[in-house]
C-alpha cells in the first residue's frame, strides 16, 4: 500500500465494500459506530474465504496436507499478533474468542487461584461491563472486594483518587486504555507503574486502544493485556490474551477439553504447554487468518497516522457540537481522547436523536454502551455515541453535524 493511499481516507475506505452504499432511499451510509465495531477490507474478508475454500481443516491435530496447511496459517497469525503489540514470546498470545472471554480468562484462572477474602481488586468507573462483571462473580466466589478509581470532572482518570485506593491489599489493578464512552486516553504505563509499587498485577483492557494507536506490551510493563478482532479491522469470534509468559504458565487452566491437554487419564489429567493449554478444543481458525490480515492491512496503513488522523475528527466534531444549546459532548479535551465522542442534549432523547440520524443515514450507538457504572456517574442514563476509523472523513463529520443540527431543530 502506497504512503499516499495511507493517508488518504477517501481512497482507503475503496477497500471496504460495506462502506460503498446507499441507504433510506440513497443516504450516503457514514459508518459512525466503530467503537461497536469495525468494518473489513476486501483483504481480510480474502484471506478467510481462501482458507475455507482451499487450506481448511483442524489444526495441530492431523497429518494430513490440509491441516499442515490451516496448522501453519493460524501459527503465522499468533506470530503477526506477537510482532503487532511487541509481545516477546509468541506463546504467550492466546487466541480466545474476544475481550469479554480474554479477561473471563484471567479473573477465573489467576483470580480464583490467587485472591483471598479481603483482597482488593481496583478497577475504574469508566469499564465497560466486560471488565467488571467477572471480577464482581469471582469477588463474590473469593470474598474479595471491587473497588473503583473514579474520573475527574473533565473525565480523566483522577490519579490522586488511584493513588489513594492502591494498598498492599490491591492485587490487580484492570482498567481500560481507552474509554468506550469518554474516550479518554489514559496514562498506562503511569498507571501500572504505580499497581507495581503496591505489588499488584496489572491487566489491561485495550480493546479500544489496539485498533487506533500503537500497542507495545512491553513498554507498558503490563501483566495481561486485551483485545478484540472485530475492533481492529478483523473477524469477530477472536480475540487476544497476552499475558506475561512466567505468570501464563504458573495459572491453571480456565477451560478443560480438547487440545488444553499433554495426558488424560481416568484419574485425571495434566495440562499441556503454552499456548495449548488456554485454547481448548476446536479454536477459531479461520477468524485468526483473517485478524492476520487484519493486522497486515493496518500495520501498512501506519497506527500513528490513524491516531492522529481520528483525533483531527474528534476535534473537529466538538467544535461543532459545542455550537448547538444544551448539547454536552462528555469526556476530556481532544487532546487527551481518541475518535470518541459521546454526547447528550437537553430536552431530546438519544433514542430519538439516533433513530433520526439513521434515518439521515448515519450509524452511530445509543445507550449506556455497556458502561453503566460511568452513565450513572456523569449522572445519565444514555447517550449518542460517534467513534471513528480510518475511514471517516471530514466531510462526513461535517454532514454529522449538520444533521445534528437539523435533527435537534426538529425534535424542539
Ligand atoms: C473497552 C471495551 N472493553 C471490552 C469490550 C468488549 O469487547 P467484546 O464484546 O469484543 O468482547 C468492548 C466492546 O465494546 C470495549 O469497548
Amino acid at each position: 500500500m502506497s504512503e499516499k493511499k495511507a493517508l488518504d481516507p477517501a481512497r482507503l475506505r475503496q477497500d471496504f465494500p460495506i462502506l460503498n452504499q446507499t441507504i433510506h432511499r440513497q443516504k450516503p451510509l457514514v459508518y459512525f459506530d466503530n467503537g461497536a465495531s469495525t468494518q473489513r477490507p476486501t483483504s481480510v474478508i480474502d484471506a478467510m474465504d481462501q482458507c475455507y475454500r482451499e487450506t481448511y481443516a483442524n489444526v495441530h491435530r492431523g497429518i494430513h496436507w490440509l491441516s499442515e496447511q490451516a496448522s501453519a496459517q493460524y501459527e503465522e497469525a499468533r506470530l503477526k499478533v506477537a510482532r503487532f503489540i511487541n509481545a516477546p514470546f509468541p506463546e504467550a498470545v492466546i487466541f480466545t474468542a474476544g475481550t469479554t472471554m480474554a479477561i473471563n480468562l484471567v479473573a477465573n484462572s489467576w483470580g480464583r487461584s490467587t485472591l483471598k477474602p479481603g483482597d482488593e481488586v481496583l478497577l475504574t468507573i469508566c469499564e465497560h461491563h466486560s471488565n467488571i462483571v467477572p471480577w464482581q462473580q469471582v469477588a463474590a466466589e473469593t470474598g474479595a472486594v471491587v473497588k473503583f478509581v473514579d474520573i475527574t470532572d473533565d473525565g480523566r482518570l483522577d490519579m490522586d483518587d488511584l493513588r489513594g485506593k492502591l494498598s498492599d491489599k490491591t492485587k490487580i489493578v484492570a482498567f481500560m486504555a481507552v474509554s468506550n464512552m469518554l474516550g479518554t486516553i489514559f496514562p498506562v504505563a503511569e498507571i501500572i507503574a504505580l499497581a507495581k509499587s503496591v505489588g499488584a498485577a496489572t491487566l489491561i483492557d485495550a480493546a479500544q486502544h489496539v485498533p487506533h494507536e500503537p500497542t507495545d506490551v512491553q513498554q507498558w510493563g503490563a501483566d495481561f493485556v486485551v483485545f478484540s478482532g472485530h475492533k481492529v479491522l478483523g473477524p469477530s469470534g477472536i480475540g487476544i490474551l497476552w499475558g506475561r509468559k512466567d505468570l501464563l504458565e504458573s495459572m491453571p487452566p480456565f477451560l478443560g477439553g480438547g487440545s488444553m491437554i499433554d495426558k488424560v487419564t481416568t484419574e485425571g489429567f495434566t495440562p499441556g504447554e503454552l499456548p495449548a493449554k488456554f485454547e481448548a478444543g476446536t479454536p477459531p481458525i479461520v477468524e485468526a487468518i483473517g485478524l492476520g490480515a487484519a493486522i497486515d492491512y493496518i500495520s501498512a496503513v501506519s497506527l500513528q497516522w490513524v491516531a492522529s488522523h481520528e483525533k483531527l475528527l474528534s476535534a473537529t466534531l466538538m467544535k461543532r457540537l459545542e455550537k448547538i444549546e444544551g448539547l454536552t459532548v462528555w469526556g476530556p479535551a481532544p487532546e487527551h481522547r481518541s475518535g470518541i465522542v459521546s454526547f447528550t442534549i437537553e430536552g431530546v432523547a438519544a433514542q430519538d436523536l439516533a433513530i433520526l440520524l439513521d434515518q439521515k443515514g448515519f450509524a452511530i450507538r445509543v445507550g449506556h454502551h455497556c458502561a453503566m457504572p460511568l452513565h450513572q456517574r456523569l449522572g445519565i442514563k444514555a447517550s449518542c455515541r460517534a467513534s471513528f476509523y480510518l475511514y471517516n472523513t471530514i466531510e462526513e463529520v461535517e454532514a454529522f453535524a449538520d444533521a445534528v443540527e437539523a435533527v435537534v431543530k426538529r425534535l424542539r
